[in-house]
């Protein structure tokens, strides 16, 4: 079978040399264009940047030319952007316009109306509001979110509890792991040691995303999910992974077994099922008393399956429980990569 072309956006940074290492033997895509900012398009990736992870350094990819992100040096028919928020305003429709289907990590484009925002596990039938977008937009290609990486770990929880029970309220505080702030991300002599109570735009986006992608699609749109949702994000000295904290407010206020029974129970949507970067569980239970940990759980499914534990009562709000993510593999790369598998699988190229 012929893959078909992609190209990352953003490749040296920590969600970019993340694609890269996923791209790199996909059986679907492949990897043909590399691009990154001004500062590095033209050198050899090697020079651009310092590997970071794990396996073949580069990913067998250090020779390769950064492109500059411009639809005329690096146009793909699915291009996955890793860049920051501002860049991505613009260089994300240009790509779009010319006629990709952008599959983007960046928060610029989350909440517009006609994007859609997707977890596979749970949303997969919003996919069809790229129609929408290119009617409305007059673009030959789209732009496809997946969630802020807090929301993503929350919804592991949120998703499965919201469709088993209906929820009235839920809070949650999160631990997240320094590498959610790219490279090189916070400083060393300010996270040593050290919790940060702010992360500038991460609550606003935890609150507004959960309820998109909750949500029921009506006439070409997304009606959010009614429930309320309040969120406390900390930065911590962890390295990847982001820990939460949760309470919810079920409906029929479920004993601490139910909640369990309905985590347990919860079955993806169909479509998500035969992706090939579909992990083994979209979600696991810990029995342990101190689980899930970063250091110990984040590698669950090769980052992409979410853990959860602590399941308890709250005397406050009825349910409580932690879960633990990858904040760059499921939280980003990872998902990206499978909203991509499912718009292929769903005939949107
Ligand atoms: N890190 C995470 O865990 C995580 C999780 C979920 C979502 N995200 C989102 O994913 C995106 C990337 O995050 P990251 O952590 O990988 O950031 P990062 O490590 O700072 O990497 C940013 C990338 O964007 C490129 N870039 C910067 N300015 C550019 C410009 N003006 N034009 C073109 N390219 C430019 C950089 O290229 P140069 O090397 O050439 O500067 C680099 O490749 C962000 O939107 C972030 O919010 C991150």
């Amino acid at each position: 079978m012929t893959r078909i072309p992609v190209t990352v956006l953003g490749a040296t940074g920590v969600v970019g040399q993340r694609f890269v290492r996923r791209l790199a033997n996909h059986p679907l895509f492949e990897l043909c264009q590399l691009a990154a900012s001004e500062r590095s398009s033209g050198k050899r990736y090697d020079e651009a940047c310092e590997w970071r992870l794990g396996g073949e350094p580069y990913a067998g990819f250090g020779a390769s030319l950064l492109a500059p992100c411009e639809p005329e040096k690096a146009l793909s028919p699915i291009v996955f952007s890793a860049l920051d928020a501002g860049p991505a305003r613009d260089i994300e429709p240009a790509f779009a316009a010319a006629g990709a289907l952008v599959f983007s990590n960046a928060s610029a484009f989350r909440m517009e109306a006609d994007v859609p925002l997707i977890v596979p596990e749970l949303n997969a039938a919003h996919l069809v509001l790229i129609k929408t977008q290119k009617a409305r937009r007059g673009w030959k290609g789209a732009i496809v979110c997946n969630p802020n990486c807090t929301t993503t770990v929350a919804l592991g929880a949120l998703g499965p509890l919201y469709r088993a029970f209906g929820m009235e309220l839920a809070m949650l505080t999160s631990m997240q792991a320094i590498s959610g702030a790219g490279y090189p991300g916070v400083s060393a002599l300010d996270i040593l040691g050290n919790v940060i109570p702010f992360i500038r735009g991460e609550e606003e986006k935890v609150e507004e995303e959960t309820r998109k992608i909750l949500g029921t699609l009506r006439n070409q749109a997304i009606e959010p999910a009614g429930f309320a949702i309040s969120a406390q994000c900390n930065r911590v000295s962890v390295a990847d992974g982001h820990t939460l904290c949760i309470s919810a407010r079920l409906g029929g206020a479920p004993e601490p077994d139910d909640v369990m029974q309905a985590l347990l129970d919860f079955v993806p949507d169909s479509a998500a099922y035969a992706l090939h970067s579909a992990p083994h569980a979209f979600l696991e239970l810990r029995g342990e008393a101190d689980r899930p940990q970063p250091r110990h759980d984040v590698e669950s499914g090769g980052g992409m399956t979410l853990q959860i534990g602590r399941i308890r009562a709250c005397p406050v709000l009825g349910a409580k429980l932690v879960v633990l993510g990858h904040n760059a593999e499921r939280g980003a790369a990872g998902g990206s990569i499978l909203n991509a598998e499912l718009a292929v699988a769903g005939g949107y190229l």
